[in-house]
């Protein structure tokens, strides 16, 4: 099984985007709903618990890992590479890449959480891929709680947008990356406030397009991997209304949470 871990149901944003470019893989998923909101945790804390997200999955399968929390990415991705056996791809990575090509004027702006933005990961990776870009990155730490809550097309909302993006705003960035799990639903209201001459990168989407990649290279795995036959699975360390609820929201179906501790 592809296993997918996240801070919480954000992540599924990921796994649906997974599911749809790598129809046939099954997925098992787990989302620390207990402990989140990673975001606002220290980096060692991070650590902590992205490794016992990852055992959990591979005692349930799991051949390759996807962290598709950008918060654990921004803190553990080097820490978990280095300790476990099987490939472990991000959210970040495949972002990073992403944009370092599509900008045009070499000025791209990042939005996330307070870790993900306290990191610099984005910076140095875009600056590694593209030496010399400019990167302007803001944490917006009220974003998740008011997706967390289904307020997507709130007037509080919006003004809360509005005012995250005004910095970004003034640096005639032609290129914007969502670096969190929740932004893609909000992307209907960051679009028009961030202005139609700057470009979206979804990392949830350059994720799924890097796990796609990621099986056609590696054939062997892909077909070990590979059996349409089985459902995914979702696992959450704790279960609530508002998960329910958010996750019927990402994959457009009822979603079955089980409870499991990692
Ligand atoms: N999943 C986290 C991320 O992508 C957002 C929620 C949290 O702070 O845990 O950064």
């Amino acid at each position: 099984m592809i296993g997918i871990f996240d801070s919480g149901v954000g992540g599924m944003t990921v796994a649906r985007a997974i599911e749809q470019r790598c129809p046939g893989y099954p997925l098992v998923y787990f989302g620390d709903i207990a402990r989140t909101p990673y975001g606002s945790k220290s980096s060692e804390t991070i650590k902590k618990y992205s490794a016992s997200n990852t055992d959990f999955l591979l005692e349930h399968r799991a051949k390759l890992i996807v962290i598709a929390c950008n918060s654990a990415a921004s803190a553990a991705l080097p820490t978990l590479q280095k300790q476990y056996k099987v490939p472990i791809l991000d959210v970040i990575t495949p972002a990073v890449k992403r944009a370092a090509i599509i900008s045009k004027n070499g000025r791209i702006g990042i939005i996330g959480t307070r870790a993900t933005i306290k990191s610099g990961i984005y910076e140095q990776g875009i600056n590694q891929e593209r030496p010399g870009t400019r990167v302007i990155s803001h944490p917006c730490p009220l974003l998740v709680p008011l997706v967390e809550e289904g307020w997507l097309g709130k007037q509080e909302t919006k003004m809360i947008v509005r005012r995250y993006l005004h910095p970004l705003r003034t640096r005639q960035i032609d290129t914007l990356v969502l670096g969190c799990t929740h932004y893609p639903l909000l992307k209907h209201l960051i679009g028009p406030r961030i202005g139609r001459r700057v470009q979206l990168i979804d990392s949830s989407i350059e994720a799924a397009r890097s796990v796609r990649s990621f099986l056609d290279t590696h054939p062997d795995l892909a077909s070990q991997l590979h059996d349409p036959e089985k459902e995914s699975r979702f696992f959450v360390s704790d279960l609530t209304e508002t998960a329910h609820q958010l996750a019927a929201k990402i994959f457009g179906r009822p979603i079955t949470l089980k409870k499991a501790n990692a």
